[in-house]
């Protein structure tokens, strides 16, 4: 993984290379976990998990293994900009990878400069060589001679989203669009990036009818800000929680939560007894869907007793909404040339492959493996998937499209052009079913933003098939 493209020239190490490793724990599986994901396209949240328990790292050394890890891995945007004017050759990726580690120490955590580099050296030693060591010394001495902003001043370019995307270590392109959806507010996007590199709380939805938020109190959890059915679990694994490992509560987002509840809640005129959910897998909002169909919320004014089919593509996609679902009908389908007749459901909801730019906090590695190059063919899919949804729905019902995106040519843009060729449908004002949420935007559609809403940045347009 490089934040940006460099030509790399093997270091050779002094001396034979030492075999046993240094007694640092943390910053081993730290380091590890870097050198994964740079290698070969590790996910840092699956493989941190696995060496924690396989090396036996609890309490604080796991919280600081982790702590390394996903910092670097968020910030090397940043720390390569630092260590590219501190070095006049390319590093090696296995040192450039200690550079970074070493870096984050130095620029973003309370570890005394001494101890940031004295580990990174001795880690540097014992896993690489005594060349690469010196080498690494004398970086990290440079990067310490300066403190975060200071380094910021001197990287950064003079262009706002090059500034901001070295200062905030986001790609460029990134950058580039959150500002755009942000309508070019420059205060706004830095505290959208800012939210991007805090990592974000566990949210559990209790399904209705299934379990509540007062049973996830019990497990230590506190009551969400926005949706009814969310809680915020402070510590712990939430997969210790009975409700959730019977598939009767989930971790999601409360933005998930917060769609499939708008959805719920526009009134409709005649019948109201079948949902479609288009793209499940792997199930988070269809398994909230699934409760509200089925067994109702009388809170809310939902009667229950409503059938809910969920679609998605790929079997194995399928058989997670399956396994999270209880009363859903599951089927593994194309979507855009769909099993079922048109105008047969009252609510569909599209939750459409996207970027997911909206979702970068949740996995450190995320947004340096997301590619531009692959916009044109996702925003064509989300075109025909969402002329597909206005088919499926009966007049007078009612399609939300979503997207983990908020990306304006899979958002607005893809609503607008579909809107073009269905002059039979009405786009309505979303912010009015969100009344609990503020800072909803200029309207009709909604965006909820991690800075504003503490939600991953998820779009939401509510269309209505005329009668
Ligand atoms: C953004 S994800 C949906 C997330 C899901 N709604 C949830 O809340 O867990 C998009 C899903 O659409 C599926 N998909 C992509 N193309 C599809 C198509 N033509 N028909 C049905 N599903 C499709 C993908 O496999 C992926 O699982």
């Amino acid at each position: 993984m490089s934040a940006r493209r460099t030509t790399t020239r093997r270091t050779p190490a002094t001396g034979p290379r030492p075999r046993r490793p240094v007694r640092d724990d943390a910053r081993n599986t730290a380091y590890d976990v870097i050198r994964a994901v740079d290698e070969r396209d590790a996910y840092a949240n699956l493989l941190m998990p696995r060496l924690l328990r396989e090396r036996g790292l609890t309490g604080r050394d796991a919280a600081l293994a982790t702590e390394l890890a996903y910092g670097t891995l968020r910030g090397l945007g940043t720390y390569d900009a630092v260590i590219e004017v501190c070095t006049d050759r390319a590093p090696d990726p296995d040192v450039r990878d200690a550079l970074r580690l070493g870096t984050h120490q130095l620029l973003r955590m309370r570890v005394p400069p001494h101890a940031a580099v004295g580990t990174t050296v001795d880690l540097v030693r014992a896993r690489i060589g005594q060349g690469p060591a010196k080498f690494v010394n004398a970086v990290l001495r440079k990067i310490a001679a300066r403190t975060a902003d200071e380094w910021i001043a001197v990287v950064a370019q003079d262009d706002p989203v090059g500034r901001l995307s070295v200062a905030h270590s986001h790609p460029r392109w990134i950058v580039g669009a959150f500002r755009d959806a942000l309508g070019g507010d420059d205060a706004e996007t830095s505290a959208l990036l800012e939210a991007d590199n805090a990592r974000p709380l566990v949210t559990l939805v209790a399904r209705p009818g299934r379990s509540s938020v007062g049973e996830l109190a019990e497990s230590g959890a506190a009551p969400g800000r926005y949706s009814p059915y969310a809680a915020y679990l402070p510590e712990g694994d939430p997969g210790q929680v009975r409700a959730v490992a019977d598939y009767r509560a989930a971790v999601q987002d409360e933005g998930s939560q917060l769609v499939a509840l708008a959805l719920a809640r526009v009134p409709l005129e005649g019948p109201d007894g079948r949902w479609l959910d288009m793209c499940a897998g792997p199930g988070g909002k269809a398994g909230l869907l699934d409760a509200i169909a089925a067994y109702g919320d009388p809170a809310e004014g939902f009667p229950g007793g409503v059938h809910l089919l969920a679609a998605e593509l790929q079997y194995h996609r399928a058989r997670l909404v399956w396994q999270t679902t209880r009363e859903a009908v599951v089927v593994t389908a194309d979507s855009t040339e769909p099993p079922w007749r048109p105008g047969v459901f009252d609510r569909v909801m599209l939750d459409a492959p996207c970027t997911g730019l909206g979702a970068l906090r949740r996995r450190p590695e995320a947004r340096w493996r997301r590619d531009p190059a692959s916009l044109p063919e996702l925003t064509r899919l989300q075109r025909r998937l969402l002329a597909a949804a206005l088919d499926a729905v009966r007049p007078g019902g009612v399609v939300a499209y979503v997207t983990c995106s908020p990306h304006l040519a899979e958002t607005g843009l893809v609503v607008d052009d579909v809107l073009r060729e269905h002059a039979d449908v009405e786009r309505l004002d979303a912010r009015a079913y969100l009344p609990e949420v503020a800072d909803l935007g200029d309207g009709p559609d909604v965006q909820l933003w991690p800075h504003r809403h503490g939600t991953d940045a998820m779009f939401l347009a509510l269309l209505r098939r005329r009668r």
